[in-house]
Parts: C-alpha cells; structure tokens; sequence
C-alpha cells in the first residue's frame, strides 16, 4: 500500500519536473527567435548595451513608436534615416555631424554634393524624436545616439532584423568640411576593389561591406547617381532589358527623375537587393561591381539564397559601423537641438584650447 504510494508521488514528481523541463526549452526558444541581442561584438569603451538605463529607460520604446508613426505616412522615411546614419558615420564618426546646419566657420556636411540628396524630412523626424526623448528624459539622450536608433528602428519596421545598439555616443562640436565630407564617402561609380580598401581602413571586412551595401534593398536613388551606366555607352554589366527601364525613367543623364533601388521589394528590407546583383539588376557601379568581383561575387550568392544568414551578417556590420570614431564620457556634448552646437560650446572648445596652450608652456 506504501509502496503504491510512494511510486504514485514519484510519478507525479517526475511528470511535473518533465513538465518544467518542456516549458523551460519553450521559454528560452521563445526567447532567441524573439530578440535579438548581438552581444557577441566588442564594443568600443565608452559605450554600453545599457547606457540609458537609469537616465533615460524608455528611450528604445519612445523612439519605436513614434517611428511607426512617422513610416506609416511615409515608409520612404526609414531608407532616409538609414542612409543619414551611415552618412554620418563615415565623416568624422558617428558623432552627429551631418545633423548639424552650417554657421559662420562654413556650410555643413549637408551642402556637400553626396550630401544634397539626404532627405530633409528625414532630418525633422530626427529632431523630433530628440524634442520627445528629452521631454521625458531631460536633455540627456544625444542625438548621435538618437540617429544610430532610429536607423535600426527603421531596418526592424521595414522588416529587416532587430538587434541591440550600443549606446553613449556624445555629440560634435563640429562638422566636416565639404572636401572632407564628399572624400569620405564613397561614389556610386566606385569598383568593390576600392570599395574594399576603403572599408578596410575603417576596420570594416569584405562581408561587411556586401552586407552594409545591402542597405539598397530599401530607398530610392535620383538620376545622375546611376545614368553614368547608360549614356553615352551602356554599362556591359546592366541587364539590358533593365537598362532600357532606366533609360525611359532617365531619358538624359542629369534627369531629376528618381528610380527605386531595389525592383524587386522596393520598400521592404530583405535579400532581394542581392537577388538584383545576381540578375544584373544592380543600381551602382558600387553594387553590380559586388558581383563581379571574385572576392564579393560568393557573398553577394550567399546572402541572396538565405535572407538569415544576411540578416545576420547586417547586423553585426551596423554595429561595427555604429561604432567608428564615437565621441564619448566627455567628449563632445549633448546637443539641445540636433542641427546646432549649444550655446556656448564655443567658449567651452576655446576655453580647453586655451588650457592645452597654458598646459604645454609648463
Ligand atoms: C558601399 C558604398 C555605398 C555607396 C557608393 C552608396 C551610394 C548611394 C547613392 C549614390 C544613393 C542614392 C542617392 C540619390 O541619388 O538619391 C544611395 C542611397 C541609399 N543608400 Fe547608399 N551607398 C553606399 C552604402 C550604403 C550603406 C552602408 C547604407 C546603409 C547601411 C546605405 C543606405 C542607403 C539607402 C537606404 C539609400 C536610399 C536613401 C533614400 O531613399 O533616401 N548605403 N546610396
């Protein structure tokens, strides 16, 4: 009797430890298709996956939702955002320099001529997420930080993949100057060799490369970018039923029209911009070239038959990029407005200047 006993509770024992087994694989199953977290790259020092964590907290879920807002008038808006961030991380850093409207000392990076085709709405979405983030915040969040977040923001509510921004970027004081800025970043006519050696010397490897330029397969480019390839002779690696399409939205070079970047899922971020480049679809000398070079011709096959495995690969590179010559603890500013230098940063960047000079004649 006992004995029946005991086997029952041991049974019963066993099934509910089964049963927390199963729900604790279910969790943690749930838990790694849900987010995101890639955690596994370095980040530089300085920054950190939880920086606003005491300051700001709901800094993430503010700029998400007002995000899904804005891209529900006009999902064109999330291609913009995502190409100001790269913008501005390739002049000077991801410090928010391209933000900044020109002063007395010059115009600014927006004036340069790569520049001129960044999407000015774009740049009020960003000024008015600050305007929310410090309205419930205070002026603690910087807009750096605020534009590495939306781009992200705008890769996920496109469809593309989530994942964890490091975050503690400080503000410049200053922007690049038009030469400085148009040397920076690359032209649409650039061959992958140069493409290549470029990214190397920002610590940025071949995959990155493929997979950041994948940032095509959403957004829209105007004529000029692209009608180089078509006139007066017609580039040999365009598909030429592609060609004649572009030659109809461009009938001359310097046409003020514009063409979507990827044909195949002009606003949706997926892998289609590859499956282009494999079908000579490719918009750019600096994308078809991708798939010409027998160094990026593999990657670019690979990406365009598993959309993961490119996702994955995207969101370590945006991570990487996100990170290139960060201003942060205190360096630089929080800006109160994210197209000017507060005032007063002036007298601050003289006063150290007039330190360091009273420092070196010691
Ligand atoms: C690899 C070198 C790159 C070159 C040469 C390049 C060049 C260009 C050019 C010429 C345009 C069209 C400008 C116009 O005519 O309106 C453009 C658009 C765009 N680029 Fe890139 N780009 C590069 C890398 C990137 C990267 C790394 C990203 C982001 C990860 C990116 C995201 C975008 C987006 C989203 C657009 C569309 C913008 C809009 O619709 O307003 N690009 N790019």
């Amino acid at each position: 009797m006992a004995n029946g006993l005991s086997k029952r509770i041991f049974t019963f024992l066993m099934l509910i430890s089964l049963v927390a087994v199963a729900l604790n694989l279910l969790a943690t199953v749930e838990a790694q298709n849900k987010k995101k977290p890639r955690r596994d790259v370095p980040i530089v020092k300085g920054l950190s996956w939880s920086f606003y964590q005491k300051a700001c907290p709901k800094v993430e879920k503010i700029i998400r939702k007002e995000l899904k807002k804005v891209f529900k008038n006009d999902i064109g808006l999330a291609a913009a955002i995502l190409r100001i961030h790269f913008h501005d991380c390739f002049v000077q850093g991801c410090e928010g320099s391209v933000l900044l409207d020109g002063s007395a000392s010059g115009p600014g990076e927006q004036s340069s001529i790569p520049n001129l085709t960044l999407r000015q709405a774009a740049f009020v979405v960003i000024n008015n997420l600050r305007a929310l983030v410090h309205k419930q915040c205070g002026q603690v969040v910087s807009c750096s930080d605020t534009l590495a977040l939306a781009a992200r923001d705008s890769v996920v509510l496109s469809g593309g993949p989530d994942y964890d921004v490091p975050l503690g970027r400080r503000d410049s004081l200053a922007f690049a100057s038009q030469n400085t800025t148009l040397n920076n970043l690359p032209p649409p006519f650039a061959k992958a060799s140069q493409l290549i050696t470029d990214f190397a010397n920002r610590n940025l490897n071949i995959t990155d490369l493929v997979a950041l330029s994948g940032g095509h397969t959403i957004g829209i480019a105007h004529c000029p970018s692209f009608t180089g390839r078509l006139y007066p002779n017609q580039d040999p690696t365009m598909n030429k039923f592609f060609a004649n399409s572009l030659k109809r939205t461009c009938p001359t070079a310097n046409s003020s029209n514009t063409q979507v970047n990827d044909i195949r899922s002009p606003d949706v971020f997926d892998n289609k911009y590859y499956v282009d480049l494999m079908n000579r679809q490719g918009l750019f000398t600096s994308d078809q070239d991708l798939f010409v070079d027998k160094r990026t011709r593999g990657i670019v096959e690979s990406f365009a038959i598993d959309k993961k495995l490119f996702f994955d690969h995207f969101a370590v590179a945006m991570i990487k990029m996100g990170q290139m010559s960060v201003l942060t603890g205190s360096q630089g500013e929080i800006r109160s407005n994210c197209s000017a230098r507060n005032t007063g940063s002036f007298m601050s960047v003289l006063e150290e200047g007039i330190l360091e000079e009273a420092l070196s004649m010691i």
